[in-house]
């Protein structure tokens, strides 16, 4: 049949159709492709199959035995990759030598943010804000922390208020959940960090605002994790917690604006002093940007700040009750850093704190915040000096658990040795005893330009906060409780126990 004997209509139909399968491929091989090369490295844990139909077994069997599947990933292939289904995407668990040949390229390629995005679906969480910007990351890393001396004050006003309301002034002994107090204390500091405003960053409307949005983003993230790809678009507007994460934005979005446009206003005028808060900071290193990109700078940073450092800190209290040596030595190390400052709270004198730089350092290693660390997305191809290539779309981690307790590389590694980084002192290695550092690459705040750059803040904000309760309280478990609860484990998630209580007892 000659081509004009065809009627038209079929010659459109059959065109859609060829159209429509060759954009269907080409949307469809990028992961064809992926999950045919992850196919060609070793796995731990259970394998979904040439067609993916075992995925849902291999991700629950990730969800209640991730940390043992990683370890053992870990101690069978040491230096070699090998994949690991987790609960949300494949994994490449990459070996060390690999960290020490990319730690330093930039995102464009290997990218931390990119796989966060990609893990919380940032296009319909709000975490977007930040997907073409470093402003974020720009506003820690320089401006926050050059600002951390001025900032101090601050912190510690919210600190003391925080806590003389939560604990009172003249009980001698208060028994209070740790995670709870911890959480509340890290979040009344961190809001006015965030606003210097203290009609509005005491307030609960906006501490509750600040505080639901890491759980709302879980919520929608967990509830399209079960959906296929290409239905997400579809449902995630009509999802109960879209509904949830959208109010609890719009809430915030509120108060902000008028701040906002107040801050703009007055940025013309030379007279008027500049507040001391992110806010600020954001205004100044993004002046253009829109009202809700600013919010979302604020929001993304609230999710960075708030529970890593609760969590840390947690686990730092557990460790201080369950060693009574511990806890005096350090309370010893603030009694005399506050005599030589007259007993001001200062900036350098929190710095001097290197016995407590040590133990938290240990802290991160005994307790590791996560099975998993190093998480990146690799936004090409890359091949490695020994010849593998890595393929663009894969994600790759870490094992940071179980590397942080190889004999290989700390000595009795299921022993808490309070002294194992101060001592490094003394090797001339001081960069690596510090808890901000990520030196040695042990660090649980990542490594590279890529690492975390509200560490430094971090540092701070939990010094802050144990150095206070120590020189107030004696902190114990409860009467007959000498040690530590266990760590909450499930999925990639290692957690402090979040019901222990602890009692302080006034000095
Ligand atoms: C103990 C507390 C904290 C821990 C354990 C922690 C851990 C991390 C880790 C592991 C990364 C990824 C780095 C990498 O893989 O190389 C990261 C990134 C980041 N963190 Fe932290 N962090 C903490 C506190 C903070 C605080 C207080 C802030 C803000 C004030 C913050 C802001 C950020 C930002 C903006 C990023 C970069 C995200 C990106 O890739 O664009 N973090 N953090």
């Amino acid at each position: 049949m000659a081509l004009d004997e065809v009627a038209p209509s079929t010659l459109i139909i059959s065109t859609a159709i060829v159209l429509f399968l060759s954009w269907t491929f080409t949307q469809l091989w990028p992961s064809i492709r992926l999950h045919f090369f992850l196919r060609s490295f070793p796995r731990s844990g259970l394998d979904p199959g040439l067609f993916g139909l075992g995925t849902a077994a291999a991700k629950r069997q990730f969800f209640a035995q991730g940390e043992k599947l990683v370890e053992e990933g870990y101690e069978k292939y040491k230096d070699q990759p090998f994949v690991i289904q987790t609960s949300d995407l494949p994994r490449i668990v990459i070996p060390y030598k690999y960290v020490d040949e990319t730690w330093d390229w930039a995102d464009t390629k290997l990218s931390h943010k990119i796989a966060l995005l990609e893990r919380f679906f940032g296009p319909y969480t709000g975490m977007d804000a930040v997907r073409f910007t470093s402003t974020h990351r720009d506003v820690c890393k320089v401006q926050l922390t050059s600002n951390l001396a001025p900032l101090l004050p601050h912190m510690k006003e919210e600190l003391d208020r925080y806590l003389s309301g939560r604990l009172g002034e003249k009980d001698p002994s208060v028994n209070a959940g740790t995670f709870q107090l911890v959480l509340e204390a890290i979040s009344h500091i961190t809001s006015r960090v965030l606003l210097d405003d203290v009609a509005i960053c005491r307030s609960s409307t906006w501490l509750d605002g600040l505080l639901q949005y890491p759980g709302n983003v879980s919520a929608v993230a967990m509830a399209l994790r079960t959906r296929p790809a290409y239905v997400r678009p579809i449902i995630y507007p009509f999802l109960q917690a879209t509904k949830n994460l959208r109010a609890g934005m719009a809430s915030i979005q509120k108060t902000v604006d008028p701040i906002i446009a107040q801050r703009r206003a007055d940025a013309s005028s030379e007279k008027t002093k500049k507040p001391l808060d992110v806010l600020q900071f954001v205004l100044d290193a993004d002046p253009h940007a829109p009202n809700e990109q600013v919010v979302g700078y604020i929001f993304f940073l609230v999710i960075a700040a708030i529970h890593t450092s609760t969590f840390t800190a947690t686990q730092a209290l557990y460790d201080l009750c369950a060693m009574p040596d511990v806890q005096a030595a350090l309370r010893e190390e603030v009694e005399d850093t506050l005599k030589e400052t007259g007993g001001e709270w200062t900036l350098a004198g929190l710095r001097r704190l290197r016995q407590m730089d040590s133990f938290l350092k240990e802290s991160h290693r005994m307790n590791s915040p996560g099975v998993l660390n190093y998480n990146r997305l690799l936004r090409k191809d890359i091949s490695l000096r020994d010849g593998t290539v890595l393929p663009a779309g894969a994600m790759v981690s870490m094992a940071g658990a179980a590397r942080s307790k190889d004999p290989a590389l700390y000595s009795s590694p299921h022993e808490f040795q309070a002294k194992r980084f101060y001592n490094t002192n003394a090797s001339n290695d001081k960069e690596r005893g510090l808890f901000s550092s990520t030196a040695a690459g042990d660090s649980w705040f990542g490594h590279g330009p890529q690492a975390c750059p509200g560490r430094w803040y971090a540092d701070v904000q939990i010094k802050l906060l144990l150095a206070t309760l120590l020189v107030t309280y004696d902190l114990t478990f409860p009467d007959g409780q000498t040690k530590r609860p266990d760590d909450y484990k499930a999925d990639e998630k290692i957690l402090p126990d979040m019901k222990q209580e602890i009692v302080l007892r006034r000095r």
